[in-house]
């Protein structure tokens, strides 16, 4: 790392911009992929039954699969060159019990290392669990061993790659999947009559169905797909009855797109985030979500007609210097719902749900971290991403925690963009922010720290030893460094 000062001219130049390239940049192709706006792949398929991937439910307290990750996904409608699990994307909805064993024999057939993380999930870090630091090679495979605890909430998560590096590049591509944690917790409250999948993801195809690979710049401001879509299809769509509940489990598996939800017509009545209930159900008009987070929506189909789920621009700031934003263009059509048969007359939605308490007793921490982006950290390829001033290292503890405490975290962000935290293992309650900032009180696994924003998260270090991760969920980022170990040490 060089903390030489540096001119704004040789910054431009370093991030492959150079003076005139910034015009072009900016008046060119918003997401600055690399190939002409020409050469894209048409969706085939759009108005299509929203489809969900195929569930693999555990038996008995066990569920046993194997995941072969390859290239070779139908997305869109189109036979692609894009990546997925058991030749889809999304990969298999894996579906388990607290207390259940999950073992997964996950095969590496794409042409670079991978491994798999279960995000959301509070089970072991260490070994053959949960753990970010494995690399499976090309070729090879590996046995995991997730053991979900007896006590563990019901709600949705989801597993994608998390090989350093790659990460960003492998979730474009289409590796990611649900995971679904069934039958505890309230979840039985819950009157509904249609449980849906709305996994979230966006892309870039070439006109043959080549995933696109992104510039630099792309990268530094977090690539966003022109492609958004919907359990891998392009607008398909969701019928319901008029009258009836719908639940619809939405998870932003972009890498760095914000979805900022709303439905035409309706209002999304928010029960659940990152895989926990909400205190009561929230009636909204947009629900906002950050890549990697999870929302819980009740629907209630009103009227007859077609009604728009869109995701509107959100503005999750820019570069600086001269770099116009990371905006991409307008809303975006993710899914239409359909209202459709004779009406149903609703069950009331309960007006409590059973959220996680805020944890109490003393604090054994008060930490401070900062999320950064500046000039050098990268050597000669662009801008450091860094936490508390340095890039990630495998094998450094960044932070020591005593198992079993309960500490405050801020996380300070000092750069011109917004950052989503996120910290492997352990769900956090956020207290209190800055301005901006979705009201506190509510346990999340992923928070947007805003642009020069910060966060106060409450988190009790329960259950498990071992070293994890946390890190900035614009997975560009993170892949650029913005990463950083924690040890829990029993
Ligand atoms: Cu969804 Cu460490 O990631
Ligand atoms: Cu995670
Ligand atoms: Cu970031």
């Amino acid at each position: 790392m060089s903390g030489e000062p540096i001119s704004r001219r040789r910054a431009l130049e370093l991030i492959g911009l150079g003076t005139a390239g910034v015009a072009t940049g900016a008046a060119g192709w918003a997401t600055g992929l690399g190939a002409p706006p020409s050469d894209r792949l048409e969706p085939a398929a759009q108005g299509q039954r929203l489809a969900e991937p195929q569930v693999l439910a555990s038996r008995d307290g066990l569920l046993d699969v194997r995941l072969v990750a390859a290239s070779g996904v139908r997305l869109a409608g189109r036979d692609t060159a894009g990546w997925g699990f058991n030749g889809t994307s999304p990969g298999p909805t894996l579906r388990v019990r607290p207390g259940d064993l999950l073992r997964v024999r996950l095969v590496n057939h794409i042409d670079q290392p991978t491994n798999l993380h279960t995000h959301g999930l509070h089970v072991s870090p260490s070994g053959n669990s949960d753990n970010p630091f494995l690399t499976i090679e090309r070729g090879g495979s590996f046995d995991y061993a997730i053991r979900i605890p007896a006590r563990h909430p019901a709600g949705t998560f989801w597993y994608h790659p998390h090989h350093h590096g790659t990460v960003a590049d492998q979730i474009f591509a289409g590796l990611v999947g649900a995971l679904l944690v069934e039958g505890a917790g309230g979840e039985a409250d819950l009157p509904v009559h249609g449980d849906r999948l709305l996994l979230v993801t966006d892309t870039t195809l070439d006109g043959a169905g080549r995933v696109a690979s992104p510039t630099m710049m792309a990268r530094m401001r977090g690539r966003e797909g022109e492609l958004v879509l919907v359990n891998g299809q392009y607008q398909p769509v969701i019928t319901a009855a008029p009258g009836s509940v719908q639940r619809w489990r939405v998870i932003n598996g972009c890498v760095s797109r914000v979805l900022a939800l709303r439905l035409d017509g309706h209002r999304l009545t928010h029960v659940a985030l990152d895989g926990a209930f909400l205190p009561a159900p929230v009636d909204r008009d947009q629900v906002v979500l950050a890549p990697g987070n999870r929302a819980d929506l009740l629907v209630r189909p009103t009227g007859s007609g077609q009604y728009a789920l869109i995701s509107d621009p959100y503005d999750r700031g820019g570069l600086g210097m001269m770099d116009g934003g990371s905006s991409t263009g307008g809303p975006v059509t993710l899914a239409t719902l359909a209202t459709a048969g004779p009406a149903t007359t609703s069950p009331s939605v309960p007006v409590t749900l059973s959220a996680p308490a805020v944890p109490q007793g003393p604090m054994a921490g008060q930490r401070r971290l900062t999320f950064a982006m500046g000039m050098g950290g990268m050597g000669m390829g662009g801008m450091g991403f860094t936490i508390d001033g340095r890039t990630f290292d495998p094998d450094r503890d960044d932070q020591s925690v005593a198992l079993g405490t309960v500490e405050e975290w801020t996380v300070v962000n000092t750069s011109p963009m917004a950052h989503p935290f996120h910290l492997h293992v352990w769900p956090f309650h956020v207290l209190a922010g800055s301005a901006g900032m979705p009201p506190a009180g509510v346990v999340q696994n992923v928070v947007l720290v805003p642009a020069r924003g910060w966060v106060r998260l409450r988190i009790r270090f329960s259950d498990f030893a071992g070293r994890s991760v946390f890190h900035c969920h614009i997975l560009d980022h993170e892949d650029l460094g913005m990463m950083a170990t924690v040890n829990v040490r029993g």
